[in-house]
């Protein structure tokens, strides 16, 4: 059976001191249950000091990006080593915000994701269509397209041990969610189109999420669905109290 798999996405909020207060609320709260797995993805400046209230909590430190090279004259970038060594345990790769607003491609996720197994991070890989697509029924085309692209050239072994987040876009940061039977309509295609290139004991493995407006309201339908194995959250994880009801749902 697969683990549910609970991931914040705080995206650019929080101070220094609000992350620090959100992890002494939670860590001591998150439930001791083997089948959920509870993982904040901060801001890079939080990285070291969460990573260390984290300690000896269920409670697991991601960052949102990184580069794929390991070192060089990338002004600004942060490297997967750099994570490594903090003790980061995963991180975001190809979120939407990234692709639209930071020109990540499909090539760099995918070399953001060979990276990120070299360096024992675990890589939370993003795929949503737009609005348009959607509309226009290339839903399907497109999801395929960017799963493929990001898990090129992965082991069975690495593909097993990624997670996928299906994100409408449509869905994110807008209340609208997709329908719980929408959403697992994808992640089940998703883990099809898997199986096509992998065996299907990898693509059974392999943990998918739904992000796009998650909430303690709506968390339960979501996971019950047949191939939702987690959520990737964004505003709902922002405060303990939430973040504690998105973890509770997964046991
Ligand atoms: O990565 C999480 C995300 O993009 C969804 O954000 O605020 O709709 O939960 P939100």
């Amino acid at each position: 059976m697969r683990k549910k798999i609970i991931a914040g996405n705080w995206k650019m909020n929080k101070l220094a001191a609000e992350a620090d207060r959100f992890a002494g609320d939670v860590t001591g709260k998150l439930p001791d249950d083997d089948n959920v797995e509870a993982i904040v993805c901060a801001p890079f400046p939080f990285l070291p000091s969460l990573v260390e209230k984290a300690k000896g909590s269920n409670l697991q430190i991601g960052a949102q990006t990184m580069h794929f090279e390991e070192n060089g004259a990338f002004t600004g970038e942060v490297s997967p080593a750099m994570l490594q060594d903090l003790g980061v345990t995963h991180v975001v790769i190809g979120h939407s915000e990234r692709r639209e607003l930071f020109g990540e491609t499909d090539e760099s996720v995918n070399k953001k994701v060979h990276a990120a197994f070299s360096h024992g991070l675990t890589p939370i890989i993003c795929v949503g269509e737009t609005l348009e697509q959607r509309e226009a029924n290339d839903t399907m085309t497109h999801i395929e397209s960017q799963v493929r692209k990001a898990l090129e050239g992965l082991t069975n072994e690495q593909i097993a041990a990624s997670i996928i987040a299906y994100e409408p876009i449509w869905a994110i940061g807008t209340g609208k969610t997709a329908s719980s039977e929408d959403a697992n309509e994808v992640c089940t295609q998703i883990r099809t189109v898997v199986k096509g290139f992998a065996d299907e004991g990898t693509a059974e493995q392999l943990v998918i999420q739904y992000g796009g407006s998650v909430k303690p309201a709506n968390i339960d339908e979501l996971l019950a669905q047949s191939d939702i194995d987690g959520a990737l959250v964004g505003g709902a994880s922002l405060e303990p109290d939430s973040f504690l009801k998105l973890v509770e749902a997964g046991t």
